[in-house]
Order: structure tokens, then C-alpha cells, then sequence
């Protein structure tokens, strides 16, 4: 198994170049060398993704083949964690027979650690196991083929006993490995090779030909390791990638696997290194804007090379295509790099008339890219690497008055927190799932998302970035201080640094990027000095890695006079801005301390509810914490959608509207959240998603929608009503009726009978009438702005069940794995209303050229595994998603049917 002659040499060469690899002094070669020509036929650079051919299993065999067990750490303790079953965990308390895998795993970290002596050493030899399922000719054709992104924990089954309802009462936790030949063709011999992983769920080990190359434990970041070292050009390569997900790690659902995209470079050994451009953008008006490149290139070889560099400027398209010629360059230089080093360079160019990048819908988000080509030699020998950065030219400001502008527009935030699973595809990035998300987010108004607590998927940001969102990028949830017992503050310590140079190194140059969070609500508020000192450390490494944006952690608790605050460029309050419990709003005091910072609410609201569950009585407050029989039904283990209901710490979205516009220098809000995901389901720990969204899993809006729609996209003339008017038994009782509205007045009529004009009053952002007496009938809102109509909306009473609609969100896809369509069902009876208490159990078949992925419905508490094809319709809906079968072309039929119900069809076309 493992070769001294090979591999350890190898291993020490790739030790001494990553000692010299990162931040390397900054060098201007003054050089004039002709323009490189993009140029489009030669493709120097291959960049594959690994998404199909792979083979799967859960658990571990036989470990290291000697009965020790296989961990990445242990320590002398481990707090809190009596009840955990730690077999199940990379890192365990020190015991006998252990094999740490620690020592090859941390230098992969080196590359993003600044400090030289900081830097870890590489073990000079390879780990004396033996594990069957690393080595090349294991037979793995037992195990399950799957895709990659792939979620080995979202089929389920649901554990519906025992105290996970945290982490989404789903198997995330535990070992599983992956398995794939990788194709390197003989004629890649000499060139550099590198794996590409966009995120790992988590504590990921990777072996090629049986030799263990590297790792990284944090589940959410992108990292790479070079294969070059263990690659055999021409020959078999087998890959092997073991992944540890620690029980009680996360207080959300985590997901488990290869669940983001995996990729394999293979370049000439003088390339732009690993993120290794960052695009800069000053004096940004519509008239000119200054646009400054660094680039880094790297020398893999044992030799130095002498290269040439040229990066044009290009404009992109609406749909991402590089239009026309190039707008700008930078002046050519040429460099000598020394064997197995690297050089960074920089330039800077002028755009006049650029076409700025800015959100929606006040502005256009306008993008770039820059297109690096590097050239050996004096240029004659040819490119050997050609590098896209995909880039946007805008001006951003963060003032304590007056907010965030950008291009000189002040742009109030209007955000949203996001989760990074996507509902019942689960962890599994899937670009249609994710647009869909953002869609929906936009056509409420929503401009701003916040990526609650981790990094997301990278194509999150090209989205965002295309889409016009302003995004503000967050990289932990703890730092020294546990959440829970097996979090990340087991290896801050280790790496922090890493991570967070990665994410920025990776996310640096998205426009929608306007402000780094390099915590939420960390413990360490409450450490004092100690805890200021860790953040003034992770504000350095940020500002390190970029100066031009302002630098945030979300903060809880810390007041204004506490250590932690003055550390960081903008002020970011959960919930206490608003106010928390008996404890005031904070956000005039902090105002009052730092009257030169922005300070925005990093999460506001927190604010319940099931989609279509109305609960009686209603109290007459406008925001109030769900008690039993008080918005919380502890039978059902719903919420009350009339959405007044919060959890403790938090409010309706009223009540935060109200405090926002009595405090009119905050910069506006994150509402904790946007889609409601899996896990945190507060208040009932026994269900397995949460409640806070504004939109529910399966994508339905919640009526909380509109009262957002109806502040962030004032313009809009509509009026939504609530509850619904279906209460067969409720005859004659009190069934308040609120309506959301932009307009400034409205009227209520029950079956055409006025039940009052009501002018809205300051600081009041919902119509009610809440002593409406219930009969069945119609009930229609009329109303008015500035005096005059604006919007009507009436709900009728609806009958039996009836009938099925389906409805799709296009008729033409894409015949790949990743192409999704999403057929909403909704009940009906005979007269076309909607019947709002439906529940029936509806069968999604799909037909023709089509397979059926998952269904949902938006319930937190229903435990029907996700790809089940049956599915109970909650509050009258449920949703079907829908792939072609993969190679597949032609008619998509998806049929959803129930008993005693005419059924609903909807029909696509799979276009290969
Ligand atoms: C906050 C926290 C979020 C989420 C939210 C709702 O305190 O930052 O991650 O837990 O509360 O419970």
C-alpha cells in the first residue's frame, strides 16, 4: 500500500511549496507586451464537473483495518456530551486504538494562513492504515450510483422519536464514503491537477490511488487539493472521499455528503492561482469608474518560468454571455516566477460610461468579467491558461445617518435570512431550486439576503449577482464558544483563519457582496475583552483579504458600551434593535455610541406561523410570543398565520415595520426568515422544520408574504385578506378579519354588509376588523390611497372538495439531472374556489419523459419522506418536483390525483 519512494518525496515537495505559495510580496512588472487577443478556440484550462459516475455507501469498514477507530481529533474532554453516542463523531474524547487523521488534514490550510511559522507541517510519510474503501481496487459495485450534489440524509426516514427536532429529525450524522474513476488522459501528463469542492458535509478526507492527499473539516466552505502529486496521466485514478458529519453539531439541518459541486482543473503548472484574482472598483460613477486587478499566478513546476499576463475587460450579457469586445485592458506585464512559488501582480484601468452593477428594482445589476490569459515564455509560446472573474463596477457606502447607498442611491435594505437547504431537495445544491427561492424573495420585494450562518453554495452568489440582490456574506455561527456540543468552535482555533480568507478569497468579487458577517451571535459577546480580541482578529484577517467592504458580526446582546461592539465597521442587532422581551430597543443607544456606523438589523421579526392554520380567539395586541392557545396549538403543533405571532425574543413583523420607521437612520432589516427550513422548529422541537419563514418549505406563501409585499413594493395595487372563510361550526362567532395593503384606507363588507371604513393609522401596518361575526358568504376589502380606489379583494366561502388544479412553473425544460420543474396542486371545489382546510392525500405521477423527485406541502410536522409520492395536501396545496428522466426527451405528464376528487394534469417538454 503505501510506497516510502513516492509518496514521501512527493509529500515533502508539495510541503515546501506551500510554504511559499500564499501572499506573496506584490510585483509590478513594467513591461509593454502586446495584448493578448481573447481568444476563444484554444481552452488551456479544463474545469470538469464531477457530477456523475459516483459510488456511495454509509459507514466505515472495519476502520483502519487494525480495530482502531478513524477520527480527525480527540480531546482530553469533551463538555456535554454524555448523551451523544461519539462513535459516530471525527472527534472523540482521547482514548486507546484511535487513528488521527489531523496531521494530513490541517495543511491544506496553509495556504490561507499568513503567518509562515503559523503554516502546518506535512507529515513526510503516509498514515500507517489500512482502509479497504480507499484503496483503488476496492470493489465498490455494490454501492449505490449516485449524483453529486447529492444529500445522503433527505430521503429520511424521518426520526420521529428523540430530542433531534434541532437538526431536522433527520440521518445527517455519521460516516459515509464516495467513490469515482477519474478520467486523466495520458496527454495531461506534466500539467497540474487539482479537485475542486465547493462543499463537503463535513470533516472530509480524500484519497487517490489509495494515498491519502488532504482534507478540510468545515462543512460549508470551498476548497482544493492538489492531485498533482498522486495523479497517474494515462492510467486508472481512483478517487475516495470519506466525510464524518458529527451528531449535535449544528442547530439547524446540516445536510450530509458531497452536497455541492465537485470539480477537476487541469492546467499548465504557470496558471492563475486558486481564486486568485480580485477585482476592485473606486470613483465608480455613470460616467467613469476606476477598476483595479491583482492577479496571482502560480509556478507549480521545478523550474522558473518566465510568463506573460493580460486581462481584458468584457461586458456580459443579462443571461451571463461575454457581449461584444473587450471594453478595457490592463497593461500586459511580464514576470519570472521562481520554481514552486507564486507572483501577484496588479493593474488598474479606466472605464468610461461603465454600466454599473446595483440591486433591483431601483437599479440594473450590470456585470463583467475580467478574462486573464496567461502566456509562457515572452508570449510566442501560447496561452496556457485563460481565467474568468466575473466582476461588477458599483459604489458602496455605509453611513450612520443615512444607511446604505449604492451609486450614490440610498437603497433601503430589505432583507432577508436564508437557510442553505432547499426544502425538500434538502442540502443538495440545485441551481432551478435556488432561483426559484430567489424569485419568489423578489416578487415580495425582497432586496438583500443574508447567508445565515455559513458560506453558501457558490452559484448562489453568480444568481444574486445576475438577480440584483445585495448579499451579506457570514462565515460562522460560533467561534471559541460552543452552540452545541460538536460545532465548530472544536477547531477555531485550527481554522478560522483558513475559512474565512477561503470564503472571502472565493466571494470577493460578487458585486451583490456589499458587507462580510464574521459571526452571529456569538458567545463571545459576552467575554468581554477576551472576546473583543478574537474579533478584532477575525476584522484583521477580512481586512486583509479586502479592504473595501465594511465588516459585521450580528449581535444579540453586546450593548453599545460592551467590548465588542467598536470592533466591527457596521453594527449588526438581532432582535434587539426592535426591543427583546422587557429589554428596550437598542437601536437608538447604539446610534448614540457610534453615530458614524451603519447599523442594520441583522435579524428582525422571528415571527411564526403555519401556512393556513388560523387559531381563535385573537388578541387584540399586535405582536405577541406563541403560548398554548395563544397563536400556538400544542395539539396540532401548529402556529396561528394570522401573523401576529413571534417567538420570545422576537416580534411580529409589525411591530419591527413600526420600530424601523421610528428609527429612520437604521439601514433596514434581515427578517429571520425568508423560506422556512429544516430544522429549528420552534416552538415545537417534537416537528422537523421550522416556522419563521415568510414562505413555507414547499414554496407556498404564507399570508406574512403580503404584509411584506405590501411595504417593500408600495406600488403594487393589491389587498390581501385573512383568515380564509371556510369555518363550517363557526357560525356567528368572532373571526377577525386583517387585511395587508399599501392603500392608506379600507372598507369590510360581509356578505355586502360594511363592517367599517378604517384610515390607517401611523406606525400601523395592517387593516382589522376583529369583531367580525362569522357567516359563511363573501368577504370583500375595498380600498383607497390618496383618496382614491386602490385595490379590492374578496374570499368567498368555499364547498366540498371537488376537484385537483395543477400548475407548473414552465413548459419547457432542460433534460439534465439538475433541471427541475415544480407543479403546485391545489384543491378546489365545484365552483373554482380554493378550499382552504383540504387535506386529502394526493398521488403526483409523472409520465412520459419524466420522474418524480420529492413532493412537499409545507407542514412542519409531516414525516412522509420527501421522495414519497403520496402527499397529504396541507391548508389545500401540496407541491410535486419533477426532473426528466436523465437523457430523456419529449412529454413530461405529471397527473396528481386523490380519491373522490377529479384530478389535476399538467404537461411539459424535455428538451435534450
Ligand atoms: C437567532 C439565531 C438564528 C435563529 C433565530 C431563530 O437567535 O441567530 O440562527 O436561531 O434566532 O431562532
Amino acid at each position: 500500500m503505501f510506497d516510502p519512494r513516492s509518496a514521501d518525496r512527493r509529500s515533502v515537495l508539495k510541503a515546501s511549496a506551500a510554504m511559499t505559495l500564499p501572499l506573496s510580496g506584490t510585483t509590478t512588472a513594467g513591461g509593454v507586451w502586446a495584448t493578448t487577443r481573447a481568444d476563444d478556440r484554444a481552452i488551456p484550462r479544463k474545469r470538469r464537473r464531477l457530477d456523475a459516475g459516483w459510488r456511495f455507501r454509509r459507514g466505515d469498514a472495519g476502520e483502519t483495518g487494525d480495530g482502531r477507530s478513524l477520527i480527525y481529533d480527540a480531546r482530553s474532554e469533551l463538555p456535554d456530551t454524555e448523551d451523544i453516542d461519539l462513535s459516530l463523531s471525527p472527534v472523540r474524547i482521547e482514548g486507546e486504538n484511535q487513528f488521527r487523521l489531523k496531521p494530513w488534514i490541517l495543511p491544506a490550510a496553509n495556504a490561507f494562513i499568513a503567518d509562515p511559522a503559523a503554516r502546518h507541517p506535512v507529515p513526510t510519510r503516509q498514515p500507517d492504515i489500512a482502509l479497504p474503501f480507499a484503496r483503488s481496487d476496492h470493489d465498490d459495485s455494490g454501492w449505490d450510483a449516485v449524483r453529486v450534489p447529492h444529500d445522503w440524509a433527505i430521503a429520511g426516514p424521518f426520526l420521529e422519536e428523540g430530542d433531534v427536532g434541532g437538526m431536522g429529525r433527520l440521518p445527517s450524522w455519521g460516516v459515509g464514503w464516495y467513490r469515482r474513476r477519474l478520467d486523466i488522459p495520458a496527454g495531461d501528463a506534466g500539467k497540474s491537477v487539482f479537485l475542486d469542492i465547493d462543499g463537503a458535509m463535513a470533516y472530509a478526507a480524500v484519497w487517490l490511488n489509495g494515498e491519502l492527499v488532504g482534507g478540510w473539516p468545515y462543512g460549508y466552505n470551498g476548497w482544493r487539493l492538489d492531485l498533482t502529486p498522486y495523479v497517474r496521466p494515462g492510467g486508472i485514478n481512483q478517487l475516495a472521499i470519506r466525510l464524518a458529519n458529527p451528531p449535535e453539531s449544528a442547530r439547524w439541518y446540516p445536510g450530509g455528503g458531497l452536497y455541492r459541486n465537485v470539480w477537476l482543473v487541469t492546467v499548465d503548472p504557470v496558471h492563475v492561482g486558486h481564486w486568485g484574482t480580485q477585482i476592485t472598483t473606486t470613483d465608480v460613477s455613470d460616467r467613469r469608474a476606476t477598476v483595479d486587478c491583482t492577479v496571482t499566478i502560480d509556478n507549480d513546476g521545478e523550474e522558473a518560468a518566465d510568463a506573460a499576463v493580460a486581462t481584458e475587460i468584457f461586458a456580459l450579457s443579462r443571461a451571463g454571455a461575454r457581449a461584444g469586445n473587450a471594453v478595457a485592458r490592463f497593461a500586459p506585464q511580464r514576470i519570472r516566477i521562481a520554481p514552486r512559488s507564486s507572483r501577484t501582480i496588479q493593474g488598474r484601468t479606466t472605464l468610461s460610461e461603465p454600466r454599473l452593477w446595483g440591486p433591483r428594482p431601483e437599479q440594473t445589476p450590470n456585470r463583467y468579467v475580467a478574462v486573464t490569459t496567461v502566456s509562457r515564455g515572452d508570449g510566442a509560446g501560447g496561452i496556457v491558461d485563460r481565467y474568468e472573474t466575473p466582476f461588477g463596477i458599483r459604489g458602496i457606502r455605509c453611513e450612520g445617518d443615512s444607511g446604505l447607498s449604492v451609486n450614490g442611491q440610498h437603497i433601503p435594505i430589505r432583507g432577508t435570512n436564508n437557510h442553505h437547504d432547499l426544502g425538500p431537495i434538502g442540502a443538495a445544491f440545485n441551481l432551478d431550486a435556488a432561483r426559484r427561492q430567489l424569485e419568489t424573495l423578489q416578487e415580495m420585494g425582497c432586496n438583500a439576503l443574508r447567508m445565515s450562518h455559513n458560506p453558501p453554495a457558490p452559484e448562489l452568489l453568480d444568481l444574486a449577482d445576475e438577480m440584483g440582490f445585495l448579499v451579506l456574506d457570514e462565515v460562522f455561527d460560533v467561534w471559541r464558544d460552543k452552540k452545541t456540543p460538536l460545532d465548530f468552535h472544536l477547531i477555531f482555533d485550527d481554522w478560522h483563519e483558513a475559512d474565512l480568507r477561503a470564503m472571502i478569497r472565493r466571494d470577493r468579487n460578487h458585486p451583490s457582496v456589499f458587507m462580510w458577517s464574521v459571526g452571529n451571535e456569538v458567545g463571545e459577546q459576552h467575554d468581554g475583552e477576551a472576546g473583543a480580541q478574537i474579533a478584532r482578529r477575525l476584522v484583521s484577517i477580512a481586512r486583509e483579504e479586502d479592504a473595501t467592504r465594511p465588516i459585521t458580526s450580528a449581535m444579540n446582546w453586546a450593548k453599545p458600551d460592551m467590548a465588542l461592539p467598536p470592533v466591527f465597521d457596521a453594527i449588526g442587532l438581532n432582535y434587539q434593535g426592535i426591543g427583546v422581551r422587557t429589554i428596550p430597543g437598542q437601536f437608538a443607544p447604539f446610534h448614540e455610541k457610534f453615530p458614524d456606523k451603519m447599523i442594520v438589523s441583522t435579524e428582525s421579526a422571528a415571527a411564526l406561523s403555519s401556512r393556513g392554520q388560523y387559531q381563535f380567539p385573537v388578541p387584540g395586541t399586535v405582536s405577541a410570543a406563541v403560548r398554548p392557545g395563544v397563536g400556538g396549538n400544542p395539539d396540532t403543533h401548529q402556529v396561528s398565520a394570522y401573523e401576529l405571532f413571534a417567538a420570545d425574543f422576537g416580534s411580529s413583523a409589525d411591530k419591527a415595520f413600526s420600530q424601523a420607521d421610528q428609527h429612520p437612520f437604521v439601514a433596514g432589516e434581515f427578517v429571520w426568515t425568508g423560506w422556512d427550513y429544516l430544522g429549528e422548529p420552534t416552538p415545537y422541537y417534537s416537528s422537523r422544520s421550522s416556522y419563521f419563514g415568510i414562505i413555507d418549505l414547499a414554496g407556498f406563501s404564507k399570508d406574512r408574504f403580503y404584509l411584506y409585499q405590501s411595504r417593500w413594493r408600495p406600488d403594487l395595487p393589491f389587498v390581501h385578506i385573512l383568515p380564509h372563510w371556510s369555518w363550517p361550526g363557526r357560525e356567528g362567532e368572532v373571526t377577525p378579519v386583517h387585511a395587508f395593503s399599501s392603500a392608506d384606507e379600507a372598507e369590510l363588507f360581509v356578505n355586502g354588509v360594511s363592517q367599517g371604513r378604517q384610515e390607517r393609522a401611523p406606525y400601523q401596518y395592517r387593516f382589522r376588523w376583529d369583531h367580525v361575526e362569522y357567516k359563511p358568504g363573501t368577504v370583500k376589502v375595498v380600498t383607497y390611497k390618496d383618496g382614491r380606489p386602490w385595490a379590492t379583494g374578496s374570499i368567498t366561502t368555499a364547498g366540498e372538495p371537488a376537484r385537483i388544479e395543477a400548475r407548473v412553473n414552465r413548459k419547457l425544460m432542460g433534460n439534465g439531472a439538475d433541471d427541475l420543474a415544480f407543479v403546485e396542486a391545489v384543491i378546489l371545489d365545484d365552483s373554482g374556489n380554493r378550499v382552504p382546510a383540504a387535506s386529502n392525500l394526493l398521488d403526483f405521477a409523472v409520465g412520459g419523459a419524466g420522474e418524480l423527485v420529492a413532493t412537499a406541502n409545507g407542514d412542519p410536522t409531516d414525516f412522509t419522506p420527501f421522495p414519497a409520492p403520496q402527499r397529504r395536501a396541507f391548508a389545500g396545496r401540496a407541491l410535486g418536483v419533477v426532473r426528466a428522466v436523465p437523457g430523456a426527451a419529449g412529454a413530461i405528464r405529471v397527473d396528481v390525483a386523490a380519491d373522490g376528487l377529479r384530478g389535476g394534469r399538467v404537461s411539459l417538454l424535455a428538451r435534450g
